[in-house]
């Protein structure tokens, strides 16, 4: 028995790195797994089903909102619910940190629309399929260069903060259909798809109470905690998985 058995989960940005671990962690446990990416999804849907779960892929710009009313019409015709958005999605690896002053306008207006809209989007997508069910699950992925002001990363930065007062809104305004909203804030996690400076790495292994690297796999207990029933009276809540860099 999984703890999400008849279940079935939307993972933005589930394609690859961290998002593919949600998926395949919310599919180890029993759910039925929707991957949506701007990239191709199929490989990681297929890696769930050659393991005995259940996938399928959907292809989603989630900053277009036709493209996010397709992704909860695929995860509708193929499963007939939906129970758990993890809003992944956000443009990430790909940024170059440089100082405030150089990041350009058309940078800015890419990293929130598709890292602050996006998530808009996909919870507008998914939620008369959840109030009509009479509940769900949105997890909002953050980061904790918000509590820790990281510096050359302003978008980026301004985007994680955006979701933290959405999820805060977006609880108060869902609570009453039976729909949790919380976030996640991981600290600087450690994958085969991100180059980390050997300096920047020891600098945050050093830094927190936990001393080691920080992997997706640090993250999936967190997902799967704000997912299932055990998070039943938990909503509108960061919650910080970092080894205990930030602590407040
Ligand atoms: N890796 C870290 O250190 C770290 C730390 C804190 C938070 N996070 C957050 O965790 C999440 C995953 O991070 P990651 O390290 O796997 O980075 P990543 O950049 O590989 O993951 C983002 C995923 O979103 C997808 N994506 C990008 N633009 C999209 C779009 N317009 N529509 C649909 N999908 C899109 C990408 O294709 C990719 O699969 C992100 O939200 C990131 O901000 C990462």
């Amino acid at each position: 028995m999984g703890r999400l058995d008849g279940k079935v989960a939307i993972v933005t940005g589930g394609a690859r790195n961290i998002g593919a671990v949600y998926a395949t962690t919310l599919a180890a446990e029993g759910a039925r797994v929707v991957v949506a990416d701007v990239l191709d999804g199929a490989p990681a849907a297929q890696a769930i089903r050659d393991a005995g779960g259940e996938a399928v892929s959907v292809e989603v710009d989630v900053s277009r909102e036709d493209d996010t009313q397709r992704m909860a019409k695929t995860a509708m015709d193929a499963f007939g619910r939906i129970d758990v958005l993890v809003n992944n999605a956000a443009i990430y690896v790909s940024i170059q940190r440089r100082p405030f002053h150089e990041i350009s306008a058309e940078e800015w207006d890419r990293v929130t629309a598709v890292n602050i809209k996006g998530v808009f989007l996909c919870a507008k997508a998914v939620f008369p399929h959840m109030r009509d069910q009479g509940g769900g699950r949105i997890i909002n992925i953050s980061s904790n260069t918000v509590m820790a002001g990281t510096p050359n990363f302003l978008h980026y930065v301004a985007s994680k903060s955006a979701l933290i007062g959405m999820t805060r809104s977006m609880a108060r305004e869902m609570g009453s259909y039976g729909i949790r909203v919380n976030a996640i804030a991981p600290g600087l996690v450690e994958h085969d798809g991100q180059s980390v400076p050997p300096e920047l790495s020891a600098s945050r292994v050093s830094a927190r109470s936990i001393r080691r690297r920080q992997t997706p796999e640090d993250l999936t207990g967190a997902v799967l905690y704000l997912a299932a029933s055990d998070s039943d009276f938990v909503t509108g809540q960061t919650l910080v998985v970092d080894g205990g860099d930030i602590l407040y």
